[in-house]
């Protein structure tokens, strides 16, 4: 999820590093570290800034024309000096960094342990190193042909970069699932996550495809793929601004990351869950598994997007595995000296990990006997911390200040939480569990197929961008996403928006209802679908202008909103992965036509680590 750079050829290797790491920095990283060979192979890494880095660097000799850099996103393993990047092999004549997720590192780990390595660190990456120096000893092949095997038995995604002691002018690089693009320059080779440590050097470029391996040696580029086919380089000429290619070609994060969530909600489930093999599995709640199967309640705490997220989670929590929820916001629980029993279970939900009041609110109930379990996006980060256990996002860094990709995350995360907890408790069936793994695996086709209503919801944007009140209505599952609707709009385009049950209209807000309201209903095809039929009837008869999110296909909603953006069918516990697309697009869209600043709204912070 995070930051590679490499280089070799003419120039001192390291200021092309930092300087390149410092280009990846808007990426987001808790740890970074370089690799080079000066003389051996030489490994210096740390927790925290490129800078801290760089300052620990410069009190040494380091000369070398070939050397990798890597920014950390922590998904195994606290950030932390052992667990940066880049990892030794066992004989330390091999180095590694890598980018994204290996799923079955657990199991190759027990294997190569069992041959007698030995782990520093607590990272999945460091285990494709050793397996890698494994093949290549009991193998007696090459580094590459070792790769090659390896990268055959590796489930999950990953950019690599390996160096080795003994090929001092060869880098390695792989590619799959995670970005990798190869700079061309003359005489000189750069391997980068994204162009923009790469651009001012040169403009020629490769990008990596998935089950790629590019060898760089002797001032030569050649590329296979994992099955030993050799490829050839499609070189292309980069005209792109830096600041660009920072957005992967999008004019915003927050647009960036909205198309991102296909990618992120799959990598949420990576190493999770799977419906052929009927198996979720949580790492990350093992031990006080049996305390959330035997709770007699369950309360959630959290703010702003992450309490929508905990909304939802109510609906299924109690559908599924037939347990009270209480969802409170975070800042109202820590003050209100709330009955906390021994043994209640109480879920934090946060992107940044960092939010004061969920902190706060944690702390008071653990310091009451609760135990508490964290869903944050930032491994390490001090809400994860303060929990008892907990699982991650694995959503990448979020940069725009509107949650979007981490609340698509969260929702993921807290469904597998309460899949696996209905399957122990037995209040599903085996049936129904397997149905919804198949359909959560089915989840993020369908977001791409809602992302592609982009241009259609831009165009209603420009239609209602100048009005000054929003109502967004929903039922069950819908509503917490109505909520979460208004809110997208109100914190990045400023305009007034409330977010209601839709049942709720008739007691005062449809007071409200004039030609002048344009009505946002989330009105696709559940158990409630009915009753959101009649009150759109009720609103149209008040003139109201209607925006309908519909389930695709359906004919009657269109006879009577002024628009209809239809969306695909799902089951109707994981319609809020999908029905808070347009949402997002609709809210993203209008606050761009109002020249607003998307990515950073006046008076906002990504992470509300004050009261
Ligand atoms: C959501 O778009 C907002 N940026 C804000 O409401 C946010 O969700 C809230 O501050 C909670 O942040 P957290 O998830 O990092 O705890
Ligand atoms: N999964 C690896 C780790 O946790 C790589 C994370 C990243 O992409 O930065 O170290």
């Amino acid at each position: 999820m995070c930051g590679i750079v490499a280089y070799v050829g003419e120039r001192e290797a390291l200021p092309v590093i930092i300087k390149g790491l410092k280009r990846l920095e808007y990426r987001g990283y808790d740890s970074a570290g370089v690799a080079l060979i000066n003389g051996e192979l030489q490994v210096f890494k740390k927790k925290g800034k490129v800078t801290d880095l760089e300052t620990q660097l410069n009190e040494q000799e380091l000369k070398s024309n070939i050397g990798m850099g890597h920014t950390r996103w922590a998904t195994h393993g606290e950030p932390n000096d052992t667990n940066a990047h880049p990892h030794y092999s066992l004989d330390k004549k091999l180095a590694i960094i890598h980018n994204g997720i290996i799923e079955n590192y657990a199991s190759l780990k027990q294997e190569l342990i069992s041959k007698g390595h030995e782990f520093i660190s607590e990272t999945d990456s460091e285990v494709l190193v050793h397996f890698i120096e494994d093949i290549k000893a009991n193998n007696n092949c090459t580094l590459v042909e070792a790769v090659r095997l390896a990268l055959t038995k590796i489930i999950g995604a990953y950019a690599i970069v390996i160096m080795s002691q003994d090929d001092t002018n060869t880098l390695i690089a792989a590619r799959k699932g995670s970005p990798l693009v190869i700079g061309l320059g003359k005489e000189e080779f750069f391997l980068a996550s994204d162009a923009t440590p790469i651009i001012e050097y040169t403009n020629e470029v490769v990008y990596l495809n998935d089950h790629e391996i590019a060898v760089i040696e002797n001032n030569g580029l050649k590329i296979k793929n994992t099955e030993d086919t050799p490829m050839t380089p499609y070189i292309q000429t980069l005209d792109m601004e830096l600041e660009a290619i920072e957005k992967g070609g999008y004019e915003h994060f927050m647009l960036k990351e909205i198309f991102e969530q296909p990618r992120s909600v799959l990598d949420c489930m990576r190493g999770r869950l799977s419906a052929t093999d009927a198996r979720l599995t949580l790492g990350g709640i093992r031990e006080y598994a049996g305390a959330l199967e035997n709770a007699e309640r369950l309360i959630i705490v959290a703010c702003g997007t992450s309490w929508h997220a905990g909304l939802v989670a109510e609906y299924f929590f109690e559908e599924f595995c037939r347990l009270p929820v209480e969802v409170e916001y975070a800042s109202e629980f820590r003050y209100r000296n709330p009955v906390i029993k021994e043994g209640d279970v109480v879920i934090a939900i946060s992107q940044s990990g960092e939010t004061a009041d969920t902190l706060a609110a944690i702390e008071l109930a653990r310091s009451r006997g609760a135990i508490i379990l964290g869903v944050c996006n930032v491994v390490g980060s001090s809400i994860a911390r303060a929990s008892h256990e907990g699982s991650y996002t694995h959503a990448g860094p979020e940069i725009g200040v509107a949650s979007t990709k981490a609340f698509t995350a969260q929702l993921t995360v807290l469904f597998m939480i309460a899949l696996r907890m209905a399957q122990r408790k037995g209040t599903i069936t085996e049936s129904k569990f397997r149905e919804m793994l198949v359909e959560m695996e089915n989840i993020p086709n369908k977001i791409e197929k809602a992302l592609k209503l982009n241009d259609q919801i831009e165009y209603i944007s420009d239609l209602f961008k100048d009005k000054s009140n929003f109502l967004y209505l929903g039922r069950g599952y819908n509503f917490p996403v109505a909520l979460e609707g208004a809110l997208k709009l109100k914190e990045i385009s400023y305009i007034h928006a409330e977010g209601y049950p839709a049942a709720e209209m008739k007691h005062g807000p449809i007071a409200l209802i004039d030609e002048e309201m344009p009505v946002v209903f989330i009105a696709t095809r559940d158990s409630s679908y009915e009753k959101v039929v009649s009150n759109i009837q009720e609103v149209k008869a008040r003139k109201g202008k209607v925006i309908a999110i519909v389930t695709e296909g359906d004919k009657l909603i269109n006879q009577m909103a002024e628009f209809v953006i239809e969306i695909p069918a799902t089951n109707e516990a994981l319609m809020p992965l999908l029905s808070v697309i347009p949402l997002q697009l609709l809210s993203y869209h209008i606050a761009v036509m109002r020249d607003c600043n998307v990515d950073q709204p006046r008076n906002l912070a990504k992470s509300v680590t004050v009261e």
